[in-house]
């Protein structure tokens, strides 16, 4: 009897070490990892960089708030401030769901980055015509452009820290250097530098980005540095460059990501991720219809071991750089659900992030944890 009270005791103690304290033990398959439950992914990376996430507002609803405020110290809209969604018809804007990302954003002292004041994706229908749909003159759509601009920047002006002014303009074509958008073909190149003037306008505080997508790939890099280096050159207000990394198990290479990196350097601008995504497929730019291989979507130890090394070499390079990048953003905040679950294949499940479906801490994450020095 004395035996079972003194060994119920002991139990007791130990539990109350494990768990009464902030250091707890959990056990993931393979690991068993000390976590500090009150220190998440932006805690680890302070010194380094913000880390920031893309969020929906319906995301701010669910238990996903929690794991946001306790593991980023940013936010992006991931769609609620595009021009489509926010400006749908020429005298109405939409302020509801970017509003409420703002409230969460201030409530919880989060920054917030917005995304974006020029695209050729996700662009109201009325912005290129006039009422008999015609296509607007050259000064219509720019006087358009100024006033959206002016006004979404306005209404956030001093609680955005940042914007990503211009997104994907310059074209995936080899021969191409920017893109032939609606934009591009009304307005010719001089649309991308008044984007800039007007968002400078609007919030002469705001740090102001241009942000593109496989900048890994030597020849869209040399583009995107071609377009930035004669904006800034001729004295436009671009305060930074945003790398969006949406990569995957197969790319970027060291080498590829290193050179990314120590090019944008030389421009002397601010650097940051902003679109961070590791598929757990082998990286395919265009949308394509489902295959009979597709169907294997699991989250096999193969691709979480390819994951994970994708992970650590981007982080290991990120830090290496540090004195120039100035922020890193998850696009998407856990694997319950992102873009990629229907991109390029739709409805084949894809696990990019660092949070399980469960919004749990993955391997990947202690392992990207583990390569701060
Ligand atoms: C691009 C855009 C983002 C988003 C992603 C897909 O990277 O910049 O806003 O639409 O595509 O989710």
């Amino acid at each position: 009897m004395r035996y079972k009270y003194l060994c119920m005791i002991l139990l007791s103690m130990a539990c109350l070490f494990l768990y009464g304290a902030p250091v707890k033990i959990i056990s993931h398959a393979t690991v068993t990892m000390p976590i500090d439950s009150t220190k998440g992914l932006k805690d680890y990376f302070a010194k380094f960089f913000t880390i920031g996430v893309a969020v929906s507002p319906r995301a701010l609803k669910t238990d996903e708030a929690g794991l946001i405020i306790q593991n980023f110290g940013s936010m992006t809209p991931e769609n609620a401030m595009k021009m489509g969604p926010i400006h749908p018809k020429e005298n109405e804007y939409f302020w509801r769901d970017a509003d409420s990302i703002m409230a969460f954003a201030k409530a919880n002292h989060l920054k917030v980055r917005g995304h974006n004041l020029c695209w050729h994706n996700q662009v109201p229908r009325w912005i290129f015509t006039n009422a008999a749909g015609d296509t607007v003159s050259k000064e219509v759509l720019l006087q358009r452009l100024q006033e959206h601009i002016t006004t979404v920047v306005n209404r956030y002006k001093g609680s955005i820290y940042a914007w990503d002014v211009v997104n994907e303009a310059i074209s995936d074509k080899p021969g191409e250097y920017l893109r032939n958008s609606a934009w591009y073909r009304i307005c010719g190149e001089e649309f991308i530098a008044k984007a800039f003037e007007y968002a400078h306008a609007a919030d002469p505080d705001a740090l102001l980005f241009y942000n593109d997508y496989n900048e890994i790939n030597p020849v869209k890099r040399e583009k995107i540095y071609r377009l930035v280096k004669s904006l800034k050159d001729a004295g436009v207000p671009i305060h930074g460059i945003g790398l969006q990394g949406h990569w995957a198990i197969n790319e970027p290479s060291e080498e590829e990501l290193t050179n990314t990196i120590k090019k944008f350097v030389g421009l002397g601008l601010n650097i940051q991720v902003t679109e961070l995504d590791i598929s757990v497929y082998n990286k395919e730019h265009d949308a394509r219809e489902r295959k009979p291989e597709d169907t294997n979507t699991e989250f096999t130890a193969e691709k979480e071991n390819a994951q994970i090394e994708m992970y650590k070499r981007c982080f290991i390079i990120f830090e290496k750089y540090k004195k120039y990048i100035t922020g890193i953003t998850f696009w998407n905040i856990s694997d319950r659900s992102s873009w990629l679950d229907n991109f390029p294949v739709r409805g084949r499940k894809d696990y990019p992030l660092l949070f399980d479906k469960n919004l749990q801490p993955k391997k990947a994450f202690w392992e990207v944890v583990k390569t701060v020095k």
